[in-house]
């Protein structure tokens, strides 16, 4: 065993703990009154970046006359020397907004062990995986005195609201990021005890879909009857978006979608999934919906969707109140597959929502923000390292999946950095992400600082 992976061992503990004081800092990148702690969680990170013995560690400033926006983390170790790679080491420290409280079981930034898996908004997504990195490198520095690479690390506290921050910073200094891979962990496990590979993500649009009818709210009995009612009119936009048989309406949507390959298909065909089990313990609905000709994996992996978030607006206090709102909103995302544009679907939905307005009322659409989907090459050294790693730690083959959910920034990695990206996750499928009662197997998160250090050495070698 090599004494990286026994100082990791040794101090498994203290990792954990050092994780827990992280989750405690309720880092939620979209929420305007958490923008002080989004800046505690990001000194929280460079500090043990410096620790890990990291150089060059510093917070850069993601704020511009335009934007609003949450610091970037970086740090690195160049002294592998130059013919040895570079790795960049991506991962987020904000997390999703916890609501709704009342469905913790314990407060969800007050992080508790449980079962062998510690509970806390951002435990897996990103603040737990992320930490990974952080100990992987602190633990072949003080076992090593050296890293087997050179590295770089860039955390981002926006990646949960579109990452739009670090999607400038690459465009404009991709050069402090240059690399030969990318390493990210941010993905999930197909199932427990399988190794996994992530090798594809959908991208995404999240727009706002507003709808204004009167000049001003209005008394539902003196004008019901002859003012429009802009929340009846949205449910009608919205129902005509996607059919009763899941596939979306707007005219030229699907086009160019890829088909994944016969191999790839064939492999998810092959991947232990059982889709009663799925659809009670992850999803837990009557019955599963979508395009039923094709498989759950590719209706979440390979298929474009859309999704309604929510649709703030009118009255939605205790009670009633008998009022015609003048106007209604609804947050509402598409995900896009290989052959799809975020810029191009916009411009499809933008001019059939204006077509199929109602009469009385006008619709806007905005785009919130966007992300281009992607599928990795497997064919690279760097692949090859991950699976073999995984598959020293888990004891088992692993295996290549896709992720439905986005992370804008990987993206620009593969076409703007021209980088190998390799997505190693440790997420189980009932970690719960974005919802209440988070968690991360802790087991988990001491395998993931292992298959790391384990990748690194290898990436080295
Ligand atoms: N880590 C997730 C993305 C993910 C989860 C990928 C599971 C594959 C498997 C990430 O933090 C996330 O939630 N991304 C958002 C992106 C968005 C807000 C731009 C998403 O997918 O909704
Ligand atoms: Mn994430
Ligand atoms: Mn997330």
């Amino acid at each position: 065993m090599s004494n990286a992976i026994e100082f990791a061992q040794n101090n498994a503990s203290r990792f954990v703990e050092e994780l827990k004081s992280l989750l405690r800092i309720p880092s939620v990148s979209t929420a305007p009154e958490h923008v002080g702690d989004v800046r505690k969680a990001a000194e929280f990170v460079a500090e043990g970046l410096r620790k890990a013995g990291c150089e060059n560690v510093r917070l850069i400033e993601t704020s511009t006359a335009k934007r609003e926006g949450h610091p970037l983390v970086y740090g690195e170790w160049l002294k592998a020397g130059k013919d040895a790679p570079t790795v960049l080491m991506y991962g987020h420290y904000d997390v999703q907004p916890a609501e709704p409280l009342d469905e913790w079981k314990t407060p969800p930034f007050e992080p508790t062990e449980r079962d062998g898996n510690i509970y806390a908004r951002g435990a897996v997504d990103d603040k737990g995986q992320m930490w990974m990195h952080v100990k992987a490198l602190e633990s072949l520095m003080t076992a090593d005195g050296k890293l087997p690479v050179n590295v770089r690390v860039i955390v981002e506290g926006e990646e949960e609201v579109g990452g739009e921050g670090i999607a400038a910073f690459v465009r404009e200094h991709g050069d402090v990021l240059k690399a030969d891979v990318a390493l990210v962990s941010d993905t999930e496990m197909f199932a427990p005890e399988l190794p996994t590979l992530c090798v594809g993500l959908r991208g995404m649009i999240y727009t706002e879909l507003e709808v204004k009818g009167a000049m001003t709210d209005l008394h539902s009995g003196m004008y019901g009857g002859a003012a429009p009612n802009p929340f009846v009119a949205l449910a009608q936009v919205i129902a005509k978006l996607k059919g009763e048989d899941g596939t979306i309406l707007i005219p030229g949507f699907y086009d160019g979608v890829e088909v994944p390959t016969d191999d790839e298909l064939k492999a998810w065909k092959s991947l232990p999934f059982d889709e009663e089990h799925y659809r009670k313990t992850e999803v837990g609905s009557p019955e599963l919906t979508g395009e039923m000709q094709y498989s759950v994996l590719e209706r979440t992996w390979s298929r474009p969707t859309m999704d309604v978030h929510g649709m703030p607006g009118g009255f939605i206090g205790a009670g009633a109140k008998t009022v015609i709102p003048a106007k209604a909103l609804a947050k509402i995302s598409f995900r896009l597959v290989p052959g799809m544009t975020p810029d191009a679907t916009f411009a499809k939905y933008k001019k059939y929502v204006e077509e199929i307005c109602p009469k009385g009322v006008t619709c806007e659409v905005r785009m919130i923000h966007s992300g281009d989907p992607i599928v990795l090459s497997t064919d690279s050294p760097y692949v090859q390292a991950a699976t073999e790693a995984m598959a020293e730690v888990f004891g088992k083959e692993t295996v290549f999946v896709r992720g439905g959910g986005s992370i804008p920034i990987v993206g620009d990695f593969v076409r703007e950095l021209g980088l190998p990206t390799v997505m190693m996750g440790f997420g189980l499928p009932d970690d719960n992400l974005h919802a209440p009662n988070e968690k991360f197997h802790l087991a988990n998160f001491h395998r993931g600082i292992e298959s790391i250090i384990r990748f690194l050495n290898k990436v080295g070698a």
